[in-house]
């Protein structure tokens, strides 16, 4: 079992990070579920001494997960936020951060309620737009706090372009990747310096496991992320790092099926008579699905639609049978939401309506259920309107 240096992506998420149990020949890694490890003499040990510090179950999943990022190294975290707390003290009180306008609400909480306290400054913006990212960078400008596609209105940056600009102005850029995967969309290959995931979705997939992770290009970063990681100790625990890593090797299967069964229901629902609108890159009516098929290896299986009212949107959400009413994301069995009720309630009305986000919007994560089963829940659930 030893992965070749030209191996693909299906080949590096079965195998990165994986070596057979020394002791049994386990072929899976097993849960080291221990708090700290003998030592041979004073000083004398075999890499592992605390579990806060070392475990060997996470030391897998982030070896993986580095691998299928195409970084220098990967640190996981208890919860997505915690992986983009942890980004963040990478910088100092008086930094300035760019960071998305639609950026994920609880991303938004910890940047407005907590980080300002200590000095940081954050300015929202479309960052679809690269040239209102250009005017925003400042001298104090540290960090460019990207989140593509956004939820849920999918809007896309480009990458590549808000690189440059992050690093001619001296910052680096983060993407938050959550919402597309590696398997869709590789942001160090174009140019960022750190990568953040939510475990809880995609990667693990299976909707049985909160966690994050924060993947680093840079060296100097990679040191700093390694100490935090152990100073701070919001560690991901053996029990989730083993399935994360079970669910890492599944991701290309399950995201080509997402992929499928993402864009029958976009072309389901664009050619219903009850729906105004259909936000899904994979559209050519996407305004920038030509960005998202250069970008992206599949357009995913996050869409939103309009009923045109509050009333048909909570109808929609309400009748359904095999779609499930919740919030989350990216697991094998397709979710729906109201995200202006659900997960976006704390966002303000106006900067609701600044990004396009509707009381009549609805959110689906398509699953990976036949679609056909799926696009008569939501006939049923739409006659009914
Ligand atoms: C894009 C994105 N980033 C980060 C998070 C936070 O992750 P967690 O819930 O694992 O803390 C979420 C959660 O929904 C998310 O959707």
């Amino acid at each position: 079992m030893k992965l070749p240096p030209e191996a693909r992506f299906p080949t590096i998420c079965i195998h990165a990070g994986q070596v057979p149990d020394p002791a049994t020949g386990a072929i899976i890694t097993p849960i080291f579920q221990t708090s700290t490890y003998v030592q041979d003499a004073l000083g004398q040990h075999k890499g592992f001494e605390y579990a806060r510090t070392q475990n060997p179950t996470r030391l897998a999943l982030e070896h993986n997960l580095a691998a299928i990022e195409g970084g220098q190294a990967a640190f996981a975290f208890a919860s997505g936020m915690a992986a983009i707390d942890t980004v963040t003290t990478l910088l100092q009180s008086g930094d300035h951060v760019v960071v998305t306008d639609n950026t994920y609400g609880g991303t938004f909480r910890l940047f407005d309620k907590v980080l300002r306290k200590y000095g940081l400054e954050f300015t929202y913006v479309d960052t679809s737009r690269p040239e209102l990212v250009e005017s925003a960078m400042r001298p104090a400008t540290r960090l460019l706090f990207v989140e593509t596609p956004t939820n849920p209105v999918m809007r896309i940056t480009d990458i590549a372009a808000v690189a440059e600009i992050a690093h001619r102005h001296g910052a680096r850029l983060a993407v938050d990747n959550t919402f597309a995967s590696p398997a869709l969309q590789r942001p160090i290959g174009l140019g960022a310096d750190l990568v953040m995931h939510s475990t809880t979705k995609y990667l693990n997939g299976h909707s049985d496991s909160v966690g994050g992770v924060v993947v680093a290009a840079r060296d100097e970063d990679v040191a700093w992320l390694q100490f935090i990681q152990n100073a701070a100790g919001a560690i991901l625990s053996p029990f989730d790092s083993w399935l994360v890593l079970r669910g890492t090797k599944t991701l290309t299967v399950r995201m080509a099926q997402h992929n499928v069964n993402g864009m029958a229901l976009a072309e389901y629902l664009v050619s219903h008579p009850k729906v105004t609108q259909v936000l899904y890159p994979g559209l050519p009516s996407h305004p920038q699905h030509a960005l998202a098929a250069r970008q992206m290896r599949g357009f995913g299986g996050m869409l939103t639609f309009d009923v045109g009212t509050f009333e048909a949107a909570r109808a929609v959400c309400n009748r359904v049978r095999l779609m499930a009413l919740a919030e989350s994301l990216g697991g094998v069995e397709t979710l729906i939401s109201h995200p202006a009720s659900m997960t976006h309630a704390s966002v303000p009305p106006e900067r609701r309506q600044a990004i396009g986000l509707t009381d009549s919007m609805v959110r689906i994560s398509a699953g990976i259920e036949d679609p056909q089963d799926l696009i008569d829940d939501l006939a049923q659930a739409l006659a009914a309107v």
